[in-house]
This record gives structure tokens, sequence and C-alpha cells, in this order.
């Protein structure tokens, strides 16, 4: 005859194949009973419509019913609520950090990968101006450029010439550029072989070169603009850097829901928190004053709602942004004071509330902090 703990024990064997831990690990068997042979599981699912669902299901059946004494198994599938969605995150998350591959980047960097539900909404002109924007404040910020063939980075801070270097150690040096420290596709491929050579690499590989092949030094904070879509890239961000955290870009259009639906599905499967919405591309407001709501409104704020972040910044449409975009002058230092400029810096700056830099928390820091909370000896 078995026992509930031994169903338990059997439900260990049962894994949750995108959270990469089994179901009682995680936290997602929330109930076993065992009456008359007959075994109830209730299972919470991080969300109803999961697609591991049948999978899990089958699972924990075969496990169960493969239990002296287990004559039938009733499985009740629910869903987490959204703190126990956190905390399964969180567990998943750390599990995904030990098991982390080595990169160039310090664990303590806080990593922002900037996305989007959908393309085109200014991704990389947000990206490169919240960077600027916490290098105003004297963080020292890396710019990754992740859309490893639609890059345009390099062309908005004016260094689409130029190529990275290697030091001695045969690592990648990223580009200085207009004080952020620059990695991306466009600054290697100036001859048709390299060009071919990363061709032929997977996306998901280019991202793990710039991340343990380049020698990034000590960051505070490192942008990641992400290529559109919810594939491959964000899934190896994540592996790579579990510490990243997402900002997802959207324009005013109320679209939320079906936009919310799949960033919510991407910061699922990838593990990736939302820390916050930037709606880009609101309104637009003609130097005599006249306001057009040209691609809608509200849509950030209900994203944000619907995601259950704040929003962090509104960017309205500004020429200042198209022409510093082209000119390699993006407006977060060439027009500050322009409504787009003090939206992108005031979105900075909320960043950095939501997301402080990492205390640099070493042993001897950590032993002076408590020698210094000690009562004074006489
Ligand atoms: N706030 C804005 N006001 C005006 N034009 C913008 C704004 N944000 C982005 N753009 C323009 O929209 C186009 C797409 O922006 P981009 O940053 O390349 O988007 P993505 O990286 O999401 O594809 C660019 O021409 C850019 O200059
Ligand atoms: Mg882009």
């Amino acid at each position: 005859m078995s026992t509930t703990t031994d169903i338990e024990q059997a439900l260990r064997g049962v894994v949750d194949p995108e959270l990469g831990g089994d179901i009682v690990e995680l936290g997602m068997v929330k109930g076993i009973e065992l009456t008359n042979g007959i075994a109830t599981i209730r299972v919470a699912l991080t969300i109803a419509a999961c697609p591991m669902r049948s999978q899990i299901d089958g699972d924990v059946r075969r496990k169960v019913a493969a239990l002296p004494g287990v004559d039938d198994v009733v499985v009740e599938m629910g869903e987490m609520t959204a703190d126990e969605r956190s905390a399964v995150m969180s567990k998943a998350r750390f599990r995904a950090r030990e098991n982390a591959e080595p990169t160039m980047i310090d664990p303590v960097t806080r990593v922002v990968a900037v996305s989007s539900g959908k393309g085109g909404v200014g991704k990389s002109s947000v990206s490169v101006n919240l960077a600027l924007g916490l290098t105003a404040q004297g963080f020292t910020v890396g710019l990754l450029d992740a859309d490893i063939w639609g890059f345009s980075i390099p062309r908005m801070l004016g260094v689409g010439e130029k190529r990275l270097g290697a030091n001695t150690d045969g690592k990648i040096v990223p580009l200085e550029a207009q004080g952020l420290k620059l990695v991306s596709t466009g600054l290697l491929v100036d001859d048709e072989d390299k060009a071919l050579m990363w061709r032929g690499l997977m996306l998901s590989k280019a991202l793990e070169q710039f991340l343990t092949d380049v020698a990034w030094g000590h960051i505070d904070y490192l942008v990641v603009d992400m290529p559109p879509g919810t594939g491959d890239i964000q899934m190896a961000l994540a592996r790579l850097l579990p510490q990243a955290e997402m900002v997802v870009v959207t324009t005013p259009q109320k679209t939320a829901q079906k936009v919310a639906a799949r960033v919510a599905d991407m910061a699922r499967r990838s593990f990736m928190p939302v820390i916050g919405v930037i709606e880009n591309m609101a309104g637009f407001t003609t130097p005599s004053g006249e306001h057009f709501k040209l691609f809608g409104e509200g849509g950030g704020q209900e994203l944000a709602d619907e995601l259950g972040v704040p929003l962090i910044a509104s960017i309205p449409l500004d020429p200042y942004v198209v022409e510093g975009g082209d000119a390699g002058a993006p407006v977060a230092t060439t027009h500050p004071e322009s409504p787009a400029g003090m939206a992108v810096l005031a979105g900075a700056r909320r960043l950095t509330e939501l997301l402080p830099p990492a205390e640099d928390e070493t042993c001897t820091a950590r032993i002076d902090r408590l020698l210094d909370a000690l009562p004074a000896t006489k």
C-alpha cells in the first residue's frame, strides 16, 4: 500500500519542462489524497492555458498509477494566484542562475531587456535613449544590440563605420560610443567572410558570444535591445543572464490585451519578469500647440495595468527622435529639454528607482558594514 508521501515522491519525477524543475519542488502540487485506491492530485499551473498542461497531466497519471495500491488517478488542474506564480518564477530563476553558464557580465549588473510584443514600436530608439539617460545619472552602462541582423544602434549613435577590436586575451572590446559601452553585429561585419561566418551562427549563439567573449568590464546596467518577436533570443538571454528583467515598449494603441498575453507568455517562458511598460509614439504636439493622438491613447497604461506593472514613461512622437536616430544624435543628449527628451530621461530615472543599482556586497564591504553597526567600545 502506498501513502500520500509515496505519491509526493513519485510526483517529484514529474518535471515542468519549461520551468526546469519538478512540480513538487516548484510548489505546483496543491493537494494529494488517497481514498479507497483513488488518488486525487491537485496541480496548479502557472497559467490555465499552459501549453504543458496535457503533458503534465499525463505524467502525473502515469507516475501515480504505477504505485501499489493506486487503482485510479484523478488530476484536478487549477491555476496559480499571482503571488504563487511569482514565487515559482523566482524559484525557477534561482535554478537558472545556479546553472547559468559563465558570462563576462558581472552577476550584480542590472540587465534590462527592452522588448515588445510587436515590431517597429521604437525599441531601438528607446534602448539608446534609456541607456544614455542612465549614463547621465553617472552609471556605467553597456548597450547590447541583440537585434543580430536587424541592428540599428550603431547608426543611431553615429558609429556605424567603426569596428570592434580585441584585447590581448582575444576578447572583444566594446566600442565606447557617447559614453556607452556598445556591442552590435553592425560593428563586426566589415568583410564578406566574417559576415558569412556570423550568418552561419545561430542567433542565440551570437548572443552567447556577445556575453561570453566580450570584455565588458564593470557596468552598473546592461541595456539589451531585443529583436522583435518572442523566440530564441529571449530564452538565450534568460539562460545566460538570469538576472535579466524586461521593459516592454508599446504604442498607445489599444490592442493591449493581445499584446499583453504575448508579453506575459514571453515572460513566463523565459522567466524574465516584466518590470514596467514604456509607451512610445504617444501624442504629437505641433509647435503651435495643437495636439494629435496619432496612434491612439492609453495603450501603455492599459498594458501596464494588465501586466500589473508601472508605466515607466510615455514618450511623445517627436521629430527629434527620428532626426537624432538618423544623424547619430540621440534626443536624450541633444534635446534633453524637448518633450521626448524629458520623457525618456524621466523614464531612465524611474527605471533606477524600480531597479536600483546593485550594492557592492563584497565580503569585505559586508564585514565593514557589520563592524560599523557594532556599538562602539570604550
Ligand atoms: N517617439 C518617437 N517619435 C518619432 N519617431 C520615433 C519615435 N520613436 C521611434 N521613432 C521612429 O520610428 C522608427 C522605428 O523606431 P526603432 O527604434 O527603430 O523601432 P524598433 O527598434 O522597435 O524597430 C524609427 O524611424 C524611429 O526614428
Ligand atoms: Mg530595432
